[in-house]
């Protein structure tokens, strides 16, 4: 079985690895997307991690319903632990048993590349590098970003994008996006801003063929993760804090300033990211077709 070679990761990336990394702890899932929310939660409905699966997996599937037929292989950008991958790779090549159908993976981190390549046996080649710094040695049909487009720079992602497809190839992304282009700090600040996306693929020679906002059904996951947080993470962090109170009075008063300092203000936001969300971003798939 392969292994991910090393590679020279920059810090700001390494971050987002760690936040992955604690996130697919939480989740227990093979899947690191918003997933899809087929049917809306009632207000006051209680979200759990066994519906947030459903939603993953149906998710993949509506991913799946946007790949033409024809395409027969596909680059996976921000590929992270493999679920995406496997299901699209499963899935493509039983619907269509005529097409030789080839699905590769790519990440910048080498623990999320050594699970896929233990989730996928070995048999979905993966590449540790980041989209930047990718050089292929052939080119795709579909480049696939899901829930990645966010971490690579515009210019990056249109001309890598562009350099890599075959002749009216296609680009699949599905992630948030900013609407309004006063949103320029805070915690979903790095998504791109629609309008702008949409100008540099349109003037890179790009088509929009199909797109569906799924704002709706992304959105009860933001309600998960905040309130899965404000349970247990606030919850235990108090404890800890009433505990330390007690027990080093002066170790609590440091740690209490250095909440104030750095946390309080960031969980403050985090709160309220729901809200952030509906007013700032949407949630799209877009298929766009590169013309040549
Ligand atoms: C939120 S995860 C999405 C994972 C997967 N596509 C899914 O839908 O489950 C974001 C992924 O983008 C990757 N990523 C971050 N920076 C990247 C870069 N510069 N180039 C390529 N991938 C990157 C992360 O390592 C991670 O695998």
């Amino acid at each position: 079985m392969q292994s991910p070679k090393s590679i020279q990761i920059p810090k700001a990336t390494r971050y987002q690895n760690a936040a992955i990394d604690y996130y697919t702890g939480l989740t227990n899932s093979d899947f690191l997307h918003y997933g899809y929310w087929e049917e809306l939660p009632a207000p006051g409905e209680e979200l759990t991690i066994t519906r947030l699966r459903v939603a993953q997996e149906a998710y993949s599937m509506k991913l799946m319903s946007f790949i033409p037929t024809g395409v027969t292989s596909v680059l996976d950008v921000g590929c992270g632990i493999g679920g995406n991958t496997k299901y699209l790779c499963d899935r493509i090549s039983s619907s269509r048993p005529d097409e030789d159908f080839i699905v590769e993976g790519l990440a910048p981190d080498p623990l999320q590349g050594a699970k896929f390549i233990e989730k996928t046996q070995g048999k979905i080649p993966f590449h540790l590098s980041r989209f930047e710094d990718f050089t292929a040695t052939k080119s795709y049909g579909l480049i696939l970003f899901s829930e990645s487009s966010q971490y690579v720079a515009v210019n990056d992602l249109v001309q890598g994008t562009s350099c890599l497809l075959a002749h009216n190839g296609y680009l699949l992304l599905a992630d948030m996006m900013r609407k309004d282009k006063e949103y320029q700090k805070g915690i979903f600040s790095n998504c791109h801003l629609k309008q702008e996306l949409q100008k540099a693929l349109e003037t890179a020679g790009f088509t929009l063929v199909k797109s569906e906002d799924i704002s709706q059904n992304i959105a009860p996951t933001i309600d998960l993760c905040v309130d899965n947080f404000q349970r247990f993470g606030l919850t235990t962090g108090k404890y800890i804090a009433d505990v330390l109170k007690i027990a080093v009075p002066p170790l609590y008063t440091l740690a209490n300033w250095a909440y104030k300092r750095w946390l309080e203000q960031p969980i403050t936001e985090g709160l309220a990211a729901r809200k952030i969300f509906d007013r700032h971003l949407c949630y799209e798939i877009q298929l766009w077709q590169l013309s040549r």
